[in-house]
């Protein structure tokens, strides 16, 4: 393991995204001991002239809001970790403050020989990403002479389209090389998730299923039961493609329909994603629906006539030996009428069945993203009792009920963790973005111009019957009368 003195600098620490998640993970972190405070140091930078125990008392409220058992000395003494520089983006004066207060913390360190390691966080709106990635080049780098790294953390939106991310990829990588770089999606820190690669490949049940022999249809689907309040502003701009889908749920298409990577190497496991990605077809429009629920723009920071989409179903198409023919139905919206992320595989029908009168749908294998995270598998067996009948049911591993007292980790606490081991295979490389952008800019191109409009729909409905239409057109069947139940304990 490294010694010496590692600090973490977020920037950007007076906001919304370091408040709620970058602090609290740290705090997780700090918790279970992977931030010994004789080696760690935290860093808040931001414009507005604060004081550090002004920072602190922003943050506090986020962490004793917590549910883990962590206990109020904890948040005091995690938050005498942090101090705060003040500072513009874009002038060194700040920056070089900040690395006169890091440098000094290594010296005081000094006695431990190690190394200077220093993690920057950009909990930043990415139009500051260039100019405060030049600072940090030019006037925070780890002093090299006592070891250690320099690496930076950024988060999406990457650009509007391929040619702005494309010019920011080149804007940062002029500065820093790929394995400095941590581009975060946060849903490759979910349980679940992380979990797709082991289920796929450690187990002889789905090697022989996975592909378009049996596989009708893969649905990945993202439902929120609430609208953008509070950040129409940001939204607009983007719309649930941008959000969710072009993000999130590629990369979980990418896990789910990946070959095997050579060896668990992060680089090997990314190069398979962005091949995958790269025998994406072009998106048909008849083969999308866009939505936006009713009084979205009653938001006073939504333009009146705004045309961004809160709702997408697009199907894609992978033109490989494995998925020729197979729909990959990616939906996501806001303001539904639940919330969770699920994974759906379904099987195509069995062949010359003999049950098929009397059956209620067909086989299906669901990872249940979140909340409850769950995998369970819809088969049909024979109704219990007298009567020769069937009926459908499941083989359920809900992990609440499984995996009893362990703590799922919170995705940025572990990708932070990550970060700091260095280990690169939970992140996204630059080909991979570019990859992605490719696949749904003439899309998104079409939608900003207005060629493309989204159907109004209610808010708490399932979106616009539409969706459900282009579903079932690609080949999905929906079970009726089956609802999967998560037990309780
Ligand atoms: C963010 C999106 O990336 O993910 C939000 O910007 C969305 O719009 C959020 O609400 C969902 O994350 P999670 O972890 O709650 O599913």
């Amino acid at each position: 393991p490294e010694i010496g003195s590692l600090s973490i600098i977020v920037l950007g620490a007076s906001g919304d995204l370091a408040k709620k998640k970058t602090f609290p993970a740290l705090f997780h972190l700090y918790c279970q001991g992977f931030l010994p405070p004789d080696e760690v140091h935290i860093f808040g930078y931001a414009r507005t002239k604060i004081s550090d125990d002004e920072l602190r008392n922003r943050i506090r409220r986020y962490l004793v809001d917590d549910k883990s058992a962590s206990s109020s000395e904890d948040v005091s003494k995690f938050l005498q970790l942090i101090k705060y520089v003040s500072g513009s983006y874009d002038a060194a004066e700040g920056f070089q403050q900040l690395d006169k207060e890091i440098e000094r913390h290594e010296i005081s360190k000094s006695s431990r020989e190690g190394s200077s390691r220093r993690l920057f966080y950009l909990a930043l709106p990415p139009s500051v990403y260039p100019s405060v990635c030049r600072m940090i080049r030019k006037y925070c780098m780890s002093k090299s002479d006592l070891g250690g790294w320099t690496r930076i953390v950024v988060e999406k939106p990457f650009g509007k389209d391929l040619d702005s991310a494309e010019q920011l990829s080149s804007q940062i990588g002029e500065l820093f090389d790929e394995p400095q770089i941590y581009r975060i999606d946060h849903y490759l820190g979910k349980e679940l998730v992380q979990n797709l690669l082991v289920l796929r490949f450690a187990n002889r049940f789905f090697l022989p299923l996975w592909n378009r022999d049996n596989i009708d249809n893969v649905q990945i689907v993202f439902r929120e039961d609430f609208g953008t309040e509070g950040r129409g502003g940001y939204f607009d701009e983007y719309g649930i493609i941008r959000d969710i889908i072009q993000n999130h749920l590629l990369q979980v298409l990418c896990l789910v329909a990946m070959e095997k990577p050579v060896s668990l190497k992060p680089e090997h496991i990314r190069d398979e994603k962005v091949k995958v990605l790269q025998s994406v077809l072009p998106i048909k429009d008849e083969e999308v629906v866009l939505g936006q629920y009713e009084g979205y723009r009653d938001d006073p920071t939504v333009p009146n006539h705004s045309n961004t989409p809160t709702f997408a179903t697009v199907i894609l198409r992978i033109h490989n030996e494995r998925w020729e023919g197979v729909p990959f139905i990616l939906k996501a919206g806001k303001a539904l009428n639940s919330r969770k992320a699920e994974i759906r595989i379904q099987f195509k029908d069995v062949p010359g069945d003999i049950f098929k009168c009397q059956k209620q749908g067909r086989n299906e294998f669901v990872i249940r993203l979140q909340p409850s995270e769950a995998m369970y598998m819809k088969l049909t067996v024979k109704q219990p009792g007298l009567e020769m009948s069937t009926v459908q049911s499941e083989l359920d591993l809900s992990y609440r009920q499984r995996y009893q007292g362990v703590t799922i980790p919170e995705a940025y606490e572990r990708l932070i963790l990550d970060t700091i081991r260095g280990d690169q295979q939970h992140f996204v490389r630059r080909d991979e973005l570019k990859a992605a952008w490719e696949i749904f800019t003439p899309l998104l191109h079409r939608i900003d111009n207005g060629e493309m409009k989204p159907i109004p729909y209610q808010t708490g409905s399932r979106g616009p019957a539409e969706a459900d239409e282009l579903s079932a057109k690609a080949g999905y069947v929906q079970t009726h009368g089956y609802i999967w139940i998560p037990p309780t304990l």
